[in-house]
């Protein structure tokens, strides 16, 4: 028989809800108990599921030793610091949202403490699973696209001030960041896991619309390893409605082009030595197959209760390392809007304030 993992749950919000969906549809798992700093919340999810309810997620923990897998959707800014604690005092694998931690460092302690205890730490990068995301990143592993030229990303969605209202860490430096860290962050997590390393960034920021700390206009550029360029336009002012992602890619011999609320279309794929399977992947893999509950998240958890539960990998999983390269592109698309200059890696941060808790310099540079 198929093993189900006991899964206890952090932080009831709106991340979490996505979760509580998958968990009462999947039979790899079982979730045994929930915490939520508001008991109305925390209740409200446990009677969803038949679990026990807690506002304190360290007593739940002490209260339920059978449990295996701890999942964290908790506000960003608390990730790393909820993560250490289980890691170090009950020992549990962990599932958490995107993203592993505002800080580098922070992270790169989650990381090393995972593996020297031999655990887990999944973070949620749910795009991945697309399908048409899955046959870019094929074509490109086979050079398909010869010498790569340039790769943007842009995004123009709707958030209004409401949604940075409803909670008062949204928007905030120290437990949230703006448009990149939060929306933008699956969209930088594609380009750097695309394309590969970046040796240097540049970047401009802006809070235009809303009235909140972090930034909701942002654009940057980047110089690739391979000699690739690539773009980033993020906003969350678009207007009346959300307007359109995409992510561009084009080289010597080919060009694609993916849309959709999530990276989940296929609007163009083209290359200069056309095979039999180009026909197959514009016609059967344009988009997902529809799923009420998200065909990628759900591809996404599978592939991590497999993995959790002693099975192989998915290459597409977020483990380790991996988290952090797209975090290190973050801080420094925020250190160059902040310091006014390029910032090249290996980073040093001085001037980015994502995930400062402490007093910070609230000017972009140049505005
Ligand atoms: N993968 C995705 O596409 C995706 C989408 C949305 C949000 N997220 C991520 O999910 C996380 C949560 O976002 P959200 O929109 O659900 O936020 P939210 O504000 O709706 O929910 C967060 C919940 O955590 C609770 N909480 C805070 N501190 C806690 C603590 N110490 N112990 C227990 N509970 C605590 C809050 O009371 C709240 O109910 C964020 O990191 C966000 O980046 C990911």
């Amino acid at each position: 028989m198929k093993k189900v993992l006991k899964l206890a749950l952090i932080g009831c919000g709106k991340a979490a809800r996505r979760h509580l969906a998958l968990f009462r549809e999947l039979p790899e798992v079982e979730l045994l108990a929930v915490a939520d700093l508001d008991p109305g919340r925390a209740n409200h999810f446990a009677r969803e599921v038949g679990a026990k309810a807690y506002t304190d997620y360290r007593e739940m923990l002490y209260r339920h030793p059978e449990v295996e897998v701890v999942d964290i959707a908790v506000p960003s800014g608390l990730h790393a610091e909820i993560a250490l604690s289980i890691l170090k005092d009950f020992r549990k694998s962990l599932i958490l949202e995107k993203p592993l931690s505002l800080l580098i460092s922070e992270a790169r302690e989650v990381v090393r403490t995972a593996k020297e205890l031999g655990l887990k730490v999944i973070t949620i990068f749910q795009n991945r699973f697309n399908r048409p995301v899955i046959k870019l990143k094929e074509a490109l592993e086979a050079g398909r696209f010869g010498k790569l030229v340039l790769a943007s990303v842009r995004f123009y969605w709707c958030r209004r001030q409401e949604y940075y209202d409803s909670a008062s860490w949204r928007g905030t430096w120290a437990l949230d960041g703006g448009v990149l860290a939060q929306q933008g962050c699956h969209h930088i997590d594609m380009l750097r896991w695309l394309l590969g390393p970046v040796r240097e960034v540049y970047a401009l920021a802006r809070t235009r619309l809303m009235k909140m700390e972090a930034e909701d206009v942002l654009v940057g550029t980047f110089a690739f390893e391979n000699g690739a360029l690539g773009t980033v336009e993020a906003t969350t002012c678009a207007r009346p409605r959300d307007l359109y992602a995409e992510l561009v890619v084009l080289g010597e011999k080919g060009s694609v082009v993916l849309g959709g609320f999530a990276l989940n279309e296929l609007r163009y794929w083209a290359f200069e030595e056309e095979t039999p399977e180009d026909e197959i992947i514009r016609k059967d893999f344009a988009s997902n197959p529809s799923d009420p509950l998200g065909y990628a998240h759900r591809a996404c958890f599978q592939a991590v209760f497999k993995y959790l539960a002693g099975g192989t990998k998915d290459p597409r999983l977020v483990e380790g390392e991996e988290a952090i390269f797209s975090l290190e592109l973050i801080q420094a698309l925020y250190e160059s809007a902040f310091s006014g200059r390029p910032v090249s890696f290996p980073l040093e941060i001085q001037y980015s304030p994502l995930g400062k808790r402490g007093s910070y310099e609230n000017t972009f540079a140049r505005s």
